[in-house]
């Protein structure tokens, strides 16, 4: 398949890549960026930066951290958004509370979803977790209908579970 990422060539100095291969690229590059830090809010911070800025038709990207049985707003990039979410309501509680991703093509038909931003029509959130905990859900919205497929959960995935071994590692707290 030929590159729909052209916009983050130059970063990722490939000039034709698939979407596999974009997603390698970004979980090499995110894995160096953490690598390094313990510290999971700085962490946090700089891969909403970094997918952000790689991924295409993407408004909104961050995380919500688990505080007191209640998501709470963390790092971000996009407009300002909806600051608590009880577990369990909307796509990011439904994440946290049932462990797994939530992959919404069309948000208007997901019941309970929380419209932060009118112009979002699909969604990915993917949990994090440590020990076996719940302790923060990564949140991307779009405002094309079907942003994410299969091959964006997959890569996603598989950054977020870097993030993952990087909180292990760290031995860290959020
Ligand atoms: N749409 C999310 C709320 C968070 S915002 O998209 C940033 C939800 O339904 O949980």
């Amino acid at each position: 398949m030929l590159c729909v990422f052209k916009r983050h060539l130059n970063l990722w100095n490939i000039s034709l890549v698939s979407k596999t291969e974009f997603y390698q690229a970004l979980l090499a590059q995110t894995k160096a960026l953490i690598s390094d830090e313990a510290d999971p809010i700085a962490n946090m911070a700089n891969i909403s930066a970094i997918l952000f800025d790689a991924l295409e038709q993407v408004n909104w990207l961050g995380f919500y951290r688990v505080i007191n049985e209640q998501l709470v707003l963390g790092p971000f990039q996009g407009k300002v958004a909806c600051i608590r979410i009880p577990l369990g309501t909307g796509v990011c509680g439904t994440a946290a509370s049932t462990k797994t991703t939530q992959r919404i093509s069309d948000v208007h038909q997901f019941d309970g979803h929380i419209a932060c931003d009118a112009t979002t029509n699909s969604e990915i959130v993917i949990p994090v977790q440590l020990n076996g905990d719940i302790i923060a859900v990564l949140d991307i919205d779009s405002t094309s209908f079907g942003r994410f497929d299969q091959q964006d959960q997959k890569g996603l995935e598989a950054i977020v579970k870097a993030f993952e071994q990087n909180l292990v590692l760290g031995q860290t707290k959020i």
